[in-house]
C-alpha cells in the first residue's frame, strides 16, 4: 500500500505553480527584445567576417557588414547597438592619438549605421583601451606606473564629442577615471550636443570576465603586464560599498544611465544601485560570461538555450532596466 499522510495546510504556495497559465500570471520578471543592446566589434577594410575563438557566434566585422549587422538586428527589434573597434596595431600608440581621429573606424561606423538605420540607437565606448599601445584605457604618468586621471579625462571630453559629431546618441565613457563623467558632459554642451546621453560605466569591476573581449579588441596587455593591471581605476571585486558610490557619483555628475559590469557575479550590486538611484540601470553581460556558457554547453555540460535565457533573466531581476549582452540576436529572435 502507498504511503499516506495529510498535512493541514492552508498556505500552498505551489497552487499557483500548477498550470503554465497560472505560471505566466505570476511572472514577476520579464525580458523584452526592448531591454537588450547588442555589443559589435567592427574593423577596417573589406575582410571578411573573422570570428572570435572565445566567442562562439560574434564576429569582427567590416563596416559594410556591420550596417548589414545592425539592419538585422533593427528588423528583430533590438533598439541599440555598442559598436567596438579592433584596431591594427600599427595605429596604436602611447598616447593613444587615434582616439581623436576624426577618421577613426569606429566614427566612419557610427556614420554608415546611423546614416543606413536612423532609428537604431548607437552607443560609443569612451575610453583610450583601443588606440593605446599598452592597452590602457587613457594615458600613463611620467614615471609609467600609473593612469594619468585628470589628462586622460581631458581626452575622453574630445572623444565624446567627436562621436557626438557622428551622430552617437549615447556616449559610454568605460575608463573609471573620476570626474568624467561631468568633464564628458560639460564638453558635449559646450559644443552643443546637449541632446547626446550618457551612459556611464559607473559601477565597473577588475574583472577576469573581460579576458574574451580583450581578445577581441587586442588590448590584452594590460590584464597581465608587469606595467600594471586595472586595479587603479577599475574597482575590487569585493567591494559593495565602493562600487555604489561610484554610480551615485555618475548620476550626480550627469550620467543619464548608470551601469555595472560585468553583470552575472555583481547581481548584489545591480540591486543595490537599483535602490540607490533614480535613472535607468544598465547591465553588461561581459566576454567571459557568454564564453563560460558556449563553453560548457560546446562541452554538453549546461544547456545553451536555458542557462542563457536564466542568466538574462536574473540581471534583469536584479533591477537592470536594460542589457548589453553578445546573445542580444539570438534572444530577440527568440522573443520575437
Ligand atoms: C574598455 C572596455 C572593456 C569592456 C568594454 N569596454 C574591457 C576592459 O575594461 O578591459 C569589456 C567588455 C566585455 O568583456 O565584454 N574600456
Amino acid at each position: 500500500m502507498a504511503y499516506s499522510f495529510k498535512l493541514d495546510l492552508p498556505q500552498r504556495p505551489r497552487r499557483l505553480r500548477r498550470t503554465s497559465a497560472l505560471r505566466g500570471l505570476m511572472a514577476e520578471t520579464t525580458l523584452g527584445t526592448a531591454d537588450l543592446i547588442a555589443p559589435l566589434f567592427v574593423i577596417e577594410g573589406r575582410a571578411a567576417p573573422e570570428e572570435i575563438a572565445s566567442m562562439p557566434g560574434v564576429y569582427r566585422l567590416a563596416i559594410a557588414d556591420l550596417v548589414k549587422e545592425c539592419r538585422a538586428l533593427h528588423k528583430l527589434g533590438v533598439p541599440a547597438v555598442a559598436l567596438f573597434p579592433k584596431l591594427d596595431p600599427k595605429l596604436k600608440n602611447e598616447e593613444g592619438t587615434g582616439a581623436l581621429d576624426e577618421d577613426a573606424l569606429v566614427l566612419r561606423a557610427v556614420r554608415a549605421v546611423k546614416k543606413a538605420i536612423p532609428d537604431l540607437a548607437v552607443i560609443t565606448d569612451v575610453a583610450l583601451d583601443p588606440y593605446t599601445s599598452h592597452g590602457h584605457d587613457g594615458v600613463l604618468t611620467p614615471g609609467h606606473d600609473d593612469v594619468d586621471n585628470d589628462r586622460t579625462v581631458g581626452i575622453l571630453g574630445r572623444m565624446a564629442v567627436l562621436q557626438a559629431r557622428a551622430g552617437v546618441d549615447l556616449v559610454a565613457p568605460s575608463d573609471m577615471m573620476d570626474g568624467r563623467v561631468g568633464a564628458i558632459r560639460k564638453a558635449l554642451d559646450a559644443a552643443d550636443f546637449t541632446q547626446t546621453g550618457i551612459l556611464a560605466y559607473s559601477s565597473k569591476f577588475n574583472s577576469a570576465y573581460y579576458g574574451p573581449f580583450r581578445e577581441a579588441v587586442g588590448s590584452a596587455q594590460a590584464a597581465g603586464t608587469k606595467l600594471l593591471s586595472k586595479a587603479t581605476y577599475q574597482l575590487e571585486p569585493g567591494n559593495r560599498r565602493e562600487a555604489v558610490n561610484e554610480s551615485i557619483l555618475d548620476a550626480a555628475e550627469g550620467a543619464d544611465i548608470v551601469m555595472i559590469k560585468p553583470a552575472g557575479a555583481y547581481l548584489d550590486i545591480i540591486r543595490e544601485v537599483r535602490n540607490a538611484v533614480s535613472k535607468p540601470v544598465a547591465a553588461y553581460q561581459v566576454s567571459g560570461e557568454y564564453a563560460q556558457i558556449h563553453a560548457a554547453a560546446r562541452l554538453g555540460w549546461l544547456d545553451l538555450v536555458r542557462t542563457r535565457n536564466e542568466s538574462l533573466l536574473a540581471i534583469k531581476r536584479a533591477g537592470a532596466d536594460m542589457i548589453l549582452t553578445y546573445f542580444a540576436k539570438d534572444m530577440a529572435k527568440l522573443l520575437g
